[in-house]
C-alpha cells in the first residue's frame, strides 16, 4: 500500500499538528505520511514540534507565497494538504488546483462563527458573546470560499457557565479538534490512496 503524502501548513503553536504527529506515531494514520510542515511565520512553535518528530520543515514568508509553496509541494511529491491553525487565506487559483485535497480544522460548528476574520480565540469570543450553549469544531475541505468547502466531520462541545475564550478554546481543542483532525486526515488519506 502506497501512503498518501501529506503536507501540514501551520502558523502558530501547532497543537493540531501535534495531534496529527501523535496519531501517526501511534499507527492511527496508516494511509498517510506527514512528510513536510510549512509555516508562514518564522519562529512558530509548530516548527519545533515537526523537527522533534523528524519531519522536514520550511518557512515561507513574503511575496509569491503560493508559487513558492507549489514548488515545495511538487518537489516533495505531496498529494494532500492539511491546514492546522494556518491563518492565511489561500487563493481561488490555489484551492482549485487541489480539489478535495486540502483539509482545514475550524474551531466552531460551521456555518456558525466562520469565514474571513474568524480565527483562533476570536471564534470563541464571538461564540461567548452570542451566548450559544453548544459549540465545537469542524473539519472541511477547502475551496475558494473561506470556511465554505464540503464538511467532512464535526463534533459538538458544551459551553459552560463562567467560560472565558481561553477555557472554551482549550475544551474545544481537547474534546473535538485533536480527535477529529487525525480521524478526518486518515479518512481522506485512505480515499486518496485508493484512487492512485
Ligand atoms: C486551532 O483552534 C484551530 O482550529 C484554529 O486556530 C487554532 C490553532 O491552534 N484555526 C482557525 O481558527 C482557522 N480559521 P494550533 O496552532 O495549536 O493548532
Amino acid at each position: 500500500m502506497v501512503k498518501t503524502k501529506i503536507a501540514v501548513l501551520v502558523s502558530g503553536g501547532g497543537t493540531n499538528l501535534q495531534a496529527l504527529l501523535d496519531a501517526q506515531a501511534a499507527g492511527k494514520l496508516p494511509h498517510g505520511e506527514i512528510v513536510l510542515v510549512v509555516s508562514n511565520k518564522a519562529g512558530a512553535y509548530a516548527l519545533t514540534r515537526a523537527e522533534q518528530a523528524g519531519v522536514a520543515t520550511a518557512v515561507l514568508t513574503g511575496p509569491d507565497f503560493e508559487a513558492r509553496l507549489n514548488q515545495l509541494l511538487a518537489s516533495a511529491g505531496i498529494e494532500m494538504i492539511v491546514l492546522a491553525g494556518f491563518l492565511k487565506i489561500l487563493s481561488a487559483a490555489f484551492t482549485a488546483a487541489w480539489p478535495e485535497r486540502i483539509l482545514n480544522i475550524h474551531p466552531s460548528l460551521i456555518p456558525s462563527f466562520c469565514g474571513e476574520g474568524y480565527y483562533g480565540l476570536k471564534v470563541h469570543e464571538e461564540a461567548l458573546r452570542r451566548g450559544v450553549k453548544v459549540t465545537g469544531a469542524t473539519v472541511h475541505f477547502v475551496n475558494e470560499i473561506p470556511d465554505g468547502g464540503r464538511i467532512v466531520a464535526q463534533k459538538a462541545v458544551e459551553v459552560l457557565p463562567g467560560d472565558t475564550p481561553e477555557s472554551l478554546q482549550r475544551r474545544v481543542m481537547e474534546q473535538a479538534e485533536w480527535i477529529l483532525l487525525p480521524q478526518a486526515a486518515e479518512m481522506v488519506a485512505e480515499q486518496l490512496s485508493l484512487v492512485k
